[in-house]
């Protein structure tokens, strides 16, 4: 038995940070995201079963050359599944991976890398098993799958806005696996835009496993859980009431609070760069003059991520090209926003 499945799966950007884990990639605070649009990974599995084998045989190609480190974390990550579906362990894989967004450009891609894994595979297992789960239950799986590779990936299996963590409030959130933000978004937040601008595309010295690692002798740790829980609870009610000016408190207090945290660990450790620090700036000197809405936040890195609504987009790219993109390593900005979710690709070449 043989095949091939392609998926397509985002990118996401916490809104509420996930920053601290424990045991089998459990996070230790819920976070809130919104998947992305443009930012995708394209994933194709090609598999073959075969009996006689007593481990998966994987090769893997990123955008058509073999990256063996990420084989090797894939490799593990696939020996993880095993327990919970023997079945890959007799398979010959054959995986191929490519992004939309330019490799060098330092945005997260693990996120969007593991829920299209994952989604390939459970595609994979259901075809093998001649088994079908329902729409929910195959999401649901997918997202748990996504999240032993890589937690924010849990997040990437659904559109819109996406919580993942148990909160005490609300009780339908879970730490397994992310569900979709569980009431009517507000019009004003369907269609927010992200404009992604790059500082800098080296990769980070401190991974993020590194950082998360850090949380667990953090003296702040606690308060900062105990704020994420606070921030979910109330930005869900601030998406579903349409509250741009409490968005924009909560989303920029947890960019800042990420980096915080980074900087008070042991040893301290510091991602945001000068452009950074000017690009915030001018972003709330231009909100300050203008009054137009928008705010920043950060994922583990230099980059900025400018949130802004759709009815001022042209004012909004008129101030990145004329002071923003300065501190840019290229001219141009990459222009995403709110997205869909992942798709199954049915039409492969
Ligand atoms: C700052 O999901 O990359 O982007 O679970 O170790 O793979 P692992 O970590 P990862 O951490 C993401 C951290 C973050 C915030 C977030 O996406 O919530």
């Amino acid at each position: 038995m043989h095949g091939r499945i392609t998926w397509e799966s985002p990118s996401n950007i916490a809104l509420v940070k996930y920053w601290g884990k424990y045991g089998d990639q459990l996070p230790q605070n819920p976070s809130l995201s919104m998947t992305l649009r443009q930012s995708l990974t394209r994933t194709t599995i090609n598999y073959q079963f075969n009996s006689n084998l007593k481990t998966t045989k994987l090769r893997f190609l990123f955008e058509g050359i073999p990256n063996p480190d990420f084989e090797k974390r894939l490799l593990k990550y696939l020996v993880r599944l095993t327990g919970r579906f023997p079945v890959i362990s007799s398979l010959e894989l054959e995986i191929i991976s490519a992004n939309t967004f330019p490799h060098s450009s330092g945005i997260a891609s693990s996120a969007s890398a593991f829920s299209a894994l994952a989604l390939g595979l459970l595609s994979v297992i259901e075809e093998l098993s001649g088994e079908k789960r329902t729409h929910e239950s195959f999401y649901r799986e997918a997202s748990e799958m996504a999240r032993l590779g890589s937690g924010s990936a849990s997040r990437s299996i659904y559109g819109g806005y996406v919580v993942w963590g148990k909160t005490d409030h609300f009780h339908q959130y879970n730490n397994l696996a992310a569900i979709p933000v569980s009431t009517a978004i507000h019009p004003v937040f369907q269609k927010m835009n992200d404009a992604i601008l790059i500082v800098n595309a080296k990769t980070k010295k401190t991974g993020s496993s590194a950082g998360h690692a850090l949380m667990e002798t953090n003296p702040y740790a606690s308060a900062r859980y105990h704020q994420a829980q606070q921030h979910v609870i109330e930005l869900h009610d601030v998406l579903t009431r349409g509250n741009m000016d409490r968005f924009i408190e909560i989303v920029e207090q947890e960019a800042l609070t990420l980096h915080a945290l980074m900087m008070a660990s042991q040893p301290g450790y510091m991602l945001m760069e000068g452009g950074t620090l000017a690009i915030i700036n001018l972003i709330r000197q231009f909100r300050n003059d203008t009054k137009i809405p928008l705010c920043f936040t950060l994922d583990a890195g230099p980059n900025v991520h400018l949130l802004y609504l759709d009815a001022y987009k042209t004012e909004i790219v008129d101030l990145i090209n004329r002071e923003l993109l300065l501190f840019c390593t290229s001219n141009h900005f990459l222009d995403d926003g709110i997205g869909p979710g992942p798709a199954k690709v049915t039409n492969q070449e």
